[in-house]
């Protein structure tokens, strides 16, 4: 499909993406993120999504940027993912351009949507804070370990922390029916959820029975400590490829509370999952409230005895009004 692209004064042309694209997105990516990009892995599931349209940008036939724009908190937010420009292309004005395009064709499709969100974790400068407001923020700690190495440590850290006596708080793993009731109790929403936002991953979600759903479709570990009021709460994804290398994984935790205790027990409590079956290395994210980053850090590098592979770093929802 072709869209009309008079209004924008460009050369490019903008179409929507299909499979037969995803060689040409691959070759543009390369490299993205120091080869930590989620799309390869997500790119046809997203081309299947209902509420989603992934758009490309093309010069002379050849596809030169993409941006996917995601529709939820009940048809009133455009989350704008995926934006990349191919590196030939860079510093033209093209991200904008699309950026551009993709409003309009947002405007004309969904005319209830009133706010662009979107998450970054570049530095953000004052052109940005005068394009958007700054929702909310969580730390990012990186780590990395080897699946089968970390398996064989595992029983022997968790009897550590319970010998220890004072580590490991409780956790349970919720079923899929428990998921909207708990995750939308006041308690959650209003005492740990940063900003009121379901972060998971990279996709921020208000906590409403709609974004429930659309998150109920994915395979995620929700855990809580306990049922009846939480006090932390957290979800996992299953690993999933990536481009660094053959036999390389994500892991992406999204911590909610505030708490030291829980935040280690939780973290125990995914790896674990993830750890008993599997092969290949893990790049991990854990997503969390900023100020446990420091004591996290040491916990991953000294306890868990992972490698950390990057220095804090800091995850940032944004948001703007969409004029009419
Ligand atoms: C970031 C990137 C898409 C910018 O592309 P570009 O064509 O060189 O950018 P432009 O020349 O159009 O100028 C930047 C515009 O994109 C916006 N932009 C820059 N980085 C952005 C980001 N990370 N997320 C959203 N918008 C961004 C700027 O605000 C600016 O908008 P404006 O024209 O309204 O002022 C490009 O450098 C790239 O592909 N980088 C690697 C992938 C990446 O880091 N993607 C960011 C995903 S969060």
């Amino acid at each position: 499909m072709k869209f009309d692209n008079k209004t924008l004064d460009t050369e490019m042309d903008f179409i929507v993406a299909t499979d037969k694209e995803f060689g040409e997105v691959i070759a543009m990516s390369k490299g993205i993120y120091g080869g930590l990009d989620y799309l390869p892995s997500r790119y046809h599931s997203w081309l299947k999504d209902a509420n989603r349209m992934v758009i490309l940008a093309r010069k002379d036939g050849k596809v030169i940027a993409l941006e996917s724009v995601c529709i939820i908190d009940d048809g009133e937010t455009m989350l704008v993912e995926g934006l990349r420009v191919a590196p030939s292309e860079r510093g033209k004005g093209v991200a904008g351009i699309l950026q551009k395009y993709c409003i309009q064709l947002v405007k004309e499709k969904y005319p209830n949507v009133k706010i662009i969100r979107l998450t970054r974790d570049d530095k953000l400068g004052p052109k940005d804070f005068r394009k958007y407001r700054l929702i909310t923020k969580q730390g990012i700690l990186l780590v990395r370990f080897n699946v089968k190495e970390l398996r064989s440590r595992m029983d022997d850290i968790v009897h550590m922390l319970e010998e220890a006596g004072s580590e490991l708080c409780p956790t349970v793993i919720l079923e899929r029916e428990e998921v909207k009731n708990i995750i939308l109790s006041m308690t959650v929403s209003n005492k740990l959820l940063p900003s009121k936002t379901i972060i998971q991953d990279w996709q921020p979600f208000k906590p409403i029975e709609s974004n429930l759903n659309l998150l109920l479709k994915k395979d995620l570990h929700w855990i809580v400590d306990n049922k009846q009021c939480p006090n932390f709460a957290s979800l996992c994804t299953f690993p999933f490829r990536i481009p660094i290398g053959d036999d390389w994984f994500y892991l992406n935790i999204d911590m909610f509370g505030k708490d030291l205790a829980h935040i280690k027990s939780h973290l125990i409590a995914h790896l674990h999952n993830h750890t008993q079956n599997g092969h290949g290395n893990i790049m991990c994210q854990i997503f969390m409230e900023p100020s446990l980053w420091e004591d996290m850090a040491y916990f991953c590098k000294h306890v868990i005895c992972v490698e950390i592979a990057k220095g804090y770093t800091e995850q940032y929802l944004l948001e703007s009004d969409l004029h009419p």
